[in-house]
């Protein structure tokens, strides 16, 4: 068996060998960190002093140092480790992005594309997905989670960890997957990116580790914990989150690895006073790889030697990382993700593309259809692309974009638009503005092209690096002067259609509210501008559901839509009188979780109830009519909410409990079931037991988390 064979190795391995095998760094052509300068990285490699690599990309590279590898003395394959977080060549939209198809065999399939095109081009893990629920969009990284809830953040952990790894490891198209950043990261105070996080851990049980529970469900084969101190533990040295819950509670046996250099960092966290102290800490914690702060490998060997950890420690560390390694074959042949003719097929694959395009559509968001000003016809006449994201390529790959593939490979906006309309209209443009200065001088150019045209598509938002790691932003508007262009093509009296590419929620207001029509675009990867025109033009009827909150200002933030009452709770804007709210702000935000138009209409009518009261062991099952009241054929993401009304500990006012994405014809009605179980109905009770208490739940179906359309109470006793 693995196990046995991982066993004999081990025996035959030298401490130093052992140690080499629990380090990774990067390779020294791309950092996704703080550069280290070490000595001469290829001789570490061939002297088996190295586990891992990341930034390794290509079959040439990742053959010429596996090579180095077997040169060492027990000649142990390398791992190489990748940021694969949204496609490899073919670039899907950003994970936040996608999240808001609601559609799990999509993003399944988007892992998938992802994992079949990095292990063709020699990569065997990728650091994805990124499972951290987040409710602050100051944080640049919730481009790269699912949004703020547990319930859909879990579902789609699952469903990317599925992708990701295939049927199992070793199959030749799947990667290892990795749930990071372990954990609360998303939390960090403020929203600013590698901040401290406070949390009860009631919170933490219950909002933030259910998506990393779902990964190790699904069998994730590795973990990245995470830059921040929880509770003033920096994360690498959490025995509480790696010994106690992760390999302890949830038997999780894969291994994990460290964020960049964040064993080192617990220097500066003030934690440890040198590396020696901070390997220690994370090394008995359970951390069992060191991404890039050489750490462990100038001090394991001197600790175990000193008695202050135990060699067991490490054996258990080593046993984890090698079982990978015979899992993905990688003994049988380490040049098996190492295939030229291979890589070549996989990276230039036309389904691949067709995939990436049908993702995109689905992850489009309608936020505003005023008039039924969409869908256009492609009749149209005279229509005007204006912005400084119109003709862009790059900032359509978003961040942690890998591969970098060539414009030819990319779909700007203008050119997925024109391909859509062919010789039928005309497409005119202009740039209006950059994306973040403040000039105006090229508003006179915009506006002689609105004014020539029928209808104006106005493509603003974020550069591609506005949003990602260590892209914290105190505002979260629009940038530059991009809102005042819109105000001044607006002005022209012509239709005006928004399009908003951008890795956060971002703040618009005015926009808003006078746009014609605003379409949420994320950034949509390298089929961007052809499902951009699938859904303007109505090939597609998008149907995506916001997967956080947007808020109406940053003064709001943290904002969510499962919050706790309080005892004084504002039930609207005209009622604030010593009451939970902002005396100079709506308490609403503006846009809900889960919101989200479609071309057409849905009617939601006829809930029954299986039964008003249920035991423990019991069931309710709801079911109610859908009907596409409009003329589209359409999709719909059928919500389900429960409220538990009293309880041991206050509960949200909501929480998302089930849902359902629906395909409906103009004047189709479908029947909907959800059923309702004591699981739906449970949670972490003070002592951190799972349980339901008996009571009374609301009941809300709908399709946002501010529009509900049918209402009941259930019983549980
Ligand atoms: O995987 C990433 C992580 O999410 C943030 N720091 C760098 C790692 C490797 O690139």
């Amino acid at each position: 068996t693995i196990d046995q064979r991982v066993d004999s190795l081990l025996q035959l391995m030298t401490l130093e060998e052992k140690v080499g095998q629990m380090n990774q760094y990067s390779g020294p052509w791309a950092h996704t960190g703080p550069i280290t300068e070490d000595g001469n990285i290829l001789q570490q490699v061939q002297e088996g002093k190295l586990g891992s690599m990341l930034n390794i990309n290509g079959v040439a590279h990742t053959k010429e140092l596996q090579t180095l590898a077997l040169k060492s003395r027990l000649k142990i394959p390398l791992l190489f480790g990748q940021d694969v977080i949204h496609g490899y060549r073919t670039t899907f939209p950003i994970p936040l992005g996608e999240a808001a198809s609601w559609d799990l065999e999509a993003m399944e399939q988007s892992a998938r594309v992802a994992a079949t095109e990095a292990a063709a081009s020699g990569i065997h893990w990728t650091f994805a997905p990124m499972v951290d629920i987040s409710r602050d969009p100051r944080w640049g990284r919730v481009m790269e989670g699912a949004g703020e809830d547990p319930y859909l953040g879990s579902l789609i952990a699952k469903a990317r960890v599925k992708g990701f790894q295939g049927n199992k490891l070793g199959d030749i198209n799947s990667v290892m997957a990795c749930a990071k950043h372990f954990a609360a990261y998303g939390a960090a105070i403020g929203g600013r990116d590698y901040n401290s996080v406070d949390m009860s851990d009631r919170t933490l049980w219950e909002i933030y580790l259910p998506p990393f529970k779902a990964a190790a469900e699904a069998g994730v084969a590795t973990f990245m914990n995470s830059f921040n101190d929880l509770n003033g533990v920096p994360a690498s040295a959490s025995s509480y989150l790696q010994r106690d819950i992760l390999k302890g509670k949830w038997n999780f046996t894969g291994f994990v690895v460290s964020d960049w250099g964040s064993i080192g960092e617990m220097i500066k966290h003030g934690y440890v006073k040198d590396c020696y102290e901070a390997s220690q800490a994370a090394v008995m914690a359970g951390s069992d790889m060191d991404m890039e702060s050489r750490c462990y490998t100038q001090n394991l060997v001197h600790l175990v030697k000193e008695g202050k950890v135990p060699e067991t420690v490490i054996d258990d560390a080593v046993r984890r990382i090698l079982r990978k390694k015979f899992e993905l074959g990688l003994f049988e042949d380490p040049f098996r993700f190492c295939d030229v003719k291979r890589e070549q097929q996989a990276l230039n694959n036309p389904k691949h593309k067709a995939i990436a395009r049908d993702v995109a559509k689905k992850s489009v968001v309608l936020l505003k259809n005023n008039n039924n000003v969409l869908p256009l016809s492609k009749q149209a006449k005279t229509i005007a692309i204006i912005g400084p994201l119109a003709k862009s390529e790059r900032d359509m790959l978003g961040f942690w974009a890998v591969d970098w593939p060539d414009s030819s490979y990319i779909v700007s906006q203008f050119e997925g638009i024109q391909q859509k309309l062919g010789n039928n209209s005309k497409l005119l443009y202009a740039m209006g503005c950059n994306i973040e200065d403040n000039s105006t001088s090229g508003f006179a150019e915009a506006i002689e092209v609105a004014q020539k045209a029928d209808v104006v598509l106005l493509s603003v938002g974020e550069r591609r690096d506005m949003s990602g790691e260590a892209k914290s932003r105190s505002t979260i508007h629009l940038p530059g002067v991009q809102e005042e262009l819109i105000k001044a093509i607006k002005a022209t009296g012509k239709p005006v259609v928004v399009l908003i590419n951008a890795g956060r929620p971002l703040i618009f207001n005015w926009t808003a509210d006078n746009a014609d029509a605003i379409v949420y675009t994320w950034w949509l990867g390298s089929e961007a501008g052809n499902a951009i025109a699938d859904v303007l033009f109505g090939d597609y009827n998008p149907a995506g559901k916001l997967p956080m909150t947007f808020p109406r200002s940053e003064g709001q933030l943290p904002i969510y839509y499962n919050f706790l009452n309080t005892g004084r709770p504002a039930e609207n804007d005209k009622d604030r009188f010593y009451r939970s709210a902002y005396n100079d702000l709506s308490i609403y935000p503006k846009y809900a979780f889960g919101y989200g138009l479609s071309y057409t209409n849905f009617k939601y009518d006829n809930l029954k109830l299986s039964a008003e009261t249920m035991n423990m062991d019991g069931k309710i099952t709801l079911s109610f009519s859908v009907t596409n009241t409009g003329n589209y054929t359409g999709e719909e993401v059928v919500q389900l909410y429960l409220r538990d009304e009293f309880a041991s500990l206050v509960r949200p006012v909501k929480e998302l409990k089930d849902f359902k994405k629906i395909l409906l014809k103009p004047g189709e009605t479908k029947e909907i079931n959800f059923v309702i179980d004591k699981e739906k109905l449970s949670f972490y009770n003070q002592k951190l037991e799972w349980v339901a208490e008996p009571g009374t739940f609301q009941v809300m179906i709908g399709s946002a988390s501010d529009d509900i359309r049918l209402k009941s109470k259930i019983e549980l006793r």
